[in-house]
């Protein structure tokens, strides 16, 4: 469309990404969270902008620098990620790259809770709300691709193809997570990317060599460009 050139097929287009972590408070010392250094997500923030694209990036507690170019809202909780990733709509491209942690503690503590005689606290927890799940099924305000990741330990396909058909998104980047892989912190990734086929639960899929996570943002943004924005021939 006007506006669009080779080097910026993304111009014009805004994205909102995922990012990093969620800590969800025990107490005011104490929290539970998932393993992520958010340098996937950051980078895929990185590609878009650098394709031209508006970004919102939504990140949780990371020790990277904000990526340039980019408008980054700094959140802590997995409710306070899905209503920043909220108020960034309305956008074309809404990636989840965050390791959103599934449960929070029903009611965080006040003060620190001490040690004593009685042993240790029991937890109850709930379940948080599923960001990638709400944007993906937002009615008129679905964006228009709708990308999640998938961290797996074992059978990477099979569970990355049923969270797919599960969230209703389009495409689910999976990635192998088994403890020797070295992804979690590391700086490289290797992935497949499912996309939504004409059955939900029988994906199209492209397996990825191994590559920097810098080079697999690079490969995702260029693919969302060549979908939304096909070059005119
Ligand atoms: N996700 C999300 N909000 C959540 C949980 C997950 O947005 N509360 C997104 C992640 O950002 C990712 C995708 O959903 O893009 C898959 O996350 P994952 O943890 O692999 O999936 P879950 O549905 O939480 O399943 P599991 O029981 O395997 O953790
Ligand atoms: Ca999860």
């Amino acid at each position: 469309f006007a506006g669009q050139s080779a080097s910026k097929p993304l111009a014009g287009r805004r994205a909102v990404v995922t990012s990093g972590p969620t800590h969800e408070p025990i107490d005011p010392v104490r929290y539970i969270a998932n393993r992520s250094s958010g340098k996937q997500g950051h980078a895929v923030a990185a590609a878009l902008a650098a394709l031209g694209a508006d970004v919102t990036l939504v990140s949780g507690p990371v020790t990277l620098a904000d990526p340039m170019g980019v408008r980054v809202v700094r959140v802590e909780t997995a409710a306070e990620m899905l209503a920043a990733s909220q108020g960034a709509l309305p956008a074309d491209i809404a990636v989840c790259a965050a390791a959103v942690a599934d449960w929070r503690v029903a009611a965080a503590a006040g003060d620190k809770v001490k040690k004593g005689p009685d042993g240790p606290p029991t937890l109850t927890l709930a379940e948080n709300p599923d960001i990638l799940a709400t944007l993906a099924q937002a009615g008129p305000a679905r964006p228009r691709l709708v990308v999640g990741f998938a961290a797996e330990t074992r059978d990477v396909l099979a569970y990355a193809a049923a969270k797919l058909a599960k969230k209703g998104c389009d495409w689910i980047v999976a990635n192998d997570v088994a403890t020797g892989t070295g992804t979690f912190g590391g700086d490289d990734n290797q992935v497949h990317l499912l996309r939504r086929g004409a059955a939900p639960e029988a994906p199209l899929i492209e397996t990825w060599p191994r590559l920097s996570k810098t080079e697999v943002a690079a490969r995702l943004a260029q693919a969302i460009a060549d979908t939304l924005s096909p070059p005119i021939a």
